[in-house]
């Protein structure tokens, strides 16, 4: 809910922006996969002046994606006009072989999902006449003389060609995994698969609300019975 949309959204664009040192105003973004990672994505990117079609299979986050103001195409509708290319969908193979042929000359495709498996790489590697080592970070397929830019081999953009997300973000991440680890070894999850405690979740905000100096009302006595009156 943090580290995903606020961390990766803003560090993703950082590392494409510093590895590529193209303009995002008024550049043709694609973001294929709208989820956590993919809402953060194309905020970002449209904060800084970008277009931004999505690319989703789910239709309930498709719609979303239209509500909060993207466009929304089928990949093969939305690589055409794409100048860069951002995947998360933490699947395999959101830009397949065969999509890449739809690319434009000049596209610059990164990946912030799952691995280095997002976009296929090692076909686009397969299908070029020559491979320019365009700039650190940055290597150029020549397919069809078209000249198509893959940063870090596909590999996760935001750690592998910069630094990766803020410690004030990994903080919230860092606070959940070792709670969790600690209510394991504490003995009260019941073996199988669970889901994060409330509290806990509820815990790690107030305590990061605290550092940064907010405080919160709490419910009056009559809220509190009156939202318990409609408990199931
Ligand atoms: N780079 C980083 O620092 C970083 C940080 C956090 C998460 N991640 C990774 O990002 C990935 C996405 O995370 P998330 O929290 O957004 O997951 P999520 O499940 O919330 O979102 C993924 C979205 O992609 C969509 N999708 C799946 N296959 C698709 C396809 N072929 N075409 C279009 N859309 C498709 C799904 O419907 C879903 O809406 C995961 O692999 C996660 O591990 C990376």
């Amino acid at each position: 809910m943090f580290d995903n949309p606020y961390g990766t959204g803003q560090t993703t664009l950082t590392a494409v922006l510093a590895l590529t040192n193209v303009l995002a105003a008024g550049r043709e973004f694609c973001v294929v996969g709208y989820g956590w990672v993919g809402k953060g994505l194309a905020r970002a990117a449209a904060g800084l002046g970008g277009r931004i079609t999505v690319v989703e299979v789910d239709p309930v986050r498709a719609l979303t994606a239209h509500m909060d103001g993207h466009r929304v195409a089928a990949l093969a509708d939305a690589l055409p006009h794409a100048e860069i290319v951002l995947t998360a969908t933490g699947s395999i193979e959101a830009v397949p072989a065969a999509a890449l042929g739809l690319l434009q000359d000049g596209a610059v495709l990164a990946n912030a999902g799952h691995h280095d498996r997002e976009i296929d790489v090692p076909a686009l590697a397969a299908a070029a006449e020559d491979l320019i080592e365009a700039r650190p970070g940055v290597r150029t397929y020549v397919v069809g003389g078209r000249r198509l830019h893959v940063l870090v081999d596909g590999a996760l953009v935001n750690i592998a060609g910069l630094d990766g997300n803020p410690i004030e973000i990994m903080d919230l991440s860092f606070s959940v995994q070792a709670l969790a680890a600690h209510h394991l070894a504490s003995g009260r999850a019941a073996p199988g698969l669970q889901r994060f405690p409330d509290e806990l979740d509820d815990l790690i905000a107030r305590t990061k609300l605290e550092t940064l100096g907010v405080t919160l009302d709490s419910p009056t006595e009559a809220q509190r019975l009156f939202s318990e009156s409609w408990a199931s």
